[in-house]
């Protein structure tokens, strides 16, 4: 960051300004960003803050990756949309690359990570009935309670949040939900109707609840042997974040379908995807599904240098190898202001003692540390830097955390 961030009005200014134009959907952090790179933002008046929530794992290369910054702008100047009604000269060079990157055949590009999910449904349920012979509209989806797949009507008519689902009626039918890490349940819940199991590898929102050991394993038994698909939701988990491509490979898991998202656009555009089998993602025929924006130039070319940056497998090693710092300073945080915490690779929910203040108070003494994380239900916050920041970087944040919490 050279030049000092230029604006005519200052951050309180523009917050106040927000408030009668934009629809009051988000309660964002009193800090208004202008300028990043790397793990740092700066804000209008110039201040630095280290961006330990990375877009919800949407950075995971951190702010303006040189290489996704160079393979946007070499492509901004070539060809940047061209719709699906005609091919275009960069998709077929990202669907190689991602198919083989997550092990798997074939790929539908969407753009969001809700559109991934819808996309997800539907395939699931085209399969259901061409393959499985579910009988017409009768198929079902089993998901887990305190889920997250984002906001669409049909994705929050299974959502168990009240926030996300009250007042959005109709609700789309076909959905059984059960305990998440509860294989009985699932067991249960499963029967010849159903098209797929649809979860979290590991809860992103719901705190990073990480199942235990054994349930993605079981997970996969269990749809194999009931003949239905399992579909993780790997938007959040997925592409590097956990010290895996996937978060499914710490139970060297294959799902069936895989949806990505954020972190495949670089932080630049979105870019999601339903990545699966020929079996799976062969039910699609021509305008039975689409978007407009899915699979343009500038998304592929942007996704491929992702994948690029994946296939070296540097993101990877970081996040396991940071991880373990994350998790050892996190440890040492217990009975000194944190009561408990998850973590796997660079992401982290940590349960603040509710007695030091709610989960966006003490979001809001780190901001003013220099720390920007984001809180999730009650006392906990979530830490996700970018897989990119430096073991200094981390020091520094889980030092200024212990400031937070203990002083
Ligand atoms: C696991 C998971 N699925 C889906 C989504 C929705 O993605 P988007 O906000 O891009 O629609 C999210 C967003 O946080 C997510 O964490």
């Amino acid at each position: 960051m050279t030049a000092p961030a230029r604006t005519d009005r200052g951050s309180e200014e523009l917050i106040r300004a927000e408030e009668p134009v934009l629809a009051h959907n988000y309660h964002p952090l009193p800090v208004v960003v202008a300028r990043a790179e790397g793990a740092w933002v700066e804000d209008v008046e110039g201040r630095r803050y280290l961006d330990m929530l990375a877009g919800y794992s949407a950075l995971n290369f951190g702010h303006r990756h040189p290489a996704l910054i160079e393979a946007a702008h070499r492509q901004l100047d070539r060809l940047t949309l061209t719709s699906r009604a005609f091919h275009n000269d960069r998709l077929a060079g990202f669907a190689e690359r991602l198919a083989a990157l997550t092990g798997t055949d074939m790929v539908l590009p969407m753009n969001t990570g809700a559109e991934a999910v819808e996309s997800g449904i539907k395939v699931a349920r085209k399969w259901a009935y061409d393959v499985k012979g579910v009988p017409a509209d009768r198929a079902t989806i089993v998901v887990a309670a305190d889920n997250f797949h984002g906001r669409t009507t049909t994705i929050v008519s299974f959502s168990t949040d009240e926030t996300a689902r009250g007042g959005f009626g109709p609700f789309t039918p076909g959905f059984r939900i059960v305990p998440y890490n509860d294989l009985a349940a699932l067991e249960a819940a499963v029967d010849e109707t159903t098209a797929a199991v649809l979860i979290e590898p590991i809860q992103g929102e719901a705190g990073v609840l990480i199942p235990d050991d054994g349930y993605l394993a079981g997970v996969r038994e269990l749809t194999r042997r009931k003949g239905c698909l399992f579909v993780a939701d790997e938007i959040q988990s997925g592409l590097g974040r956990t010290g895996h491509t996937l978060a499914v490979e710490h139970e060297s898991v294959v799902p069936d379908v895989v949806l990505l998202g954020k972190a495949l656009g670089g932080g630049i555009v979105p870019v999601s995807a339903v990545v699966g089998s020929r079996e799976v993602l062969g039910v699609l025929h021509p305008g039975e599904h689409g978007s407009t924006f899915g699979g343009n130039p500038l998304a592929a070319a942007v996704g491929t240098a992702v994948v690029e940056l994946l296939e070296t497998g540097e993101f990877q090693r970081r996040a396991a190898e940071l991880g373990a710092v994350l998790r050892e300073g996190l440890a040492g945080l217990v009975g000194r202001g944190v009561v408990g915490f998850r973590a796997r690779g660079l992401w982290a929910g940590v349960d603040v003692d509710p007695a030091l203040g709610s989960g966006r108070e003490i979001s809001e003494r780190l901001m003013r540390e220099g720390i920007l994380v984001k809180d999730t239900h009650g006392s906990t916050i979530r830490l996700a830097p970018p897989l990119t920041i430096t073991a200094e970087e981390l020091a520094g944040a889980l030092g200024t955390l212990e400031k937070v919490l203990t002083s």
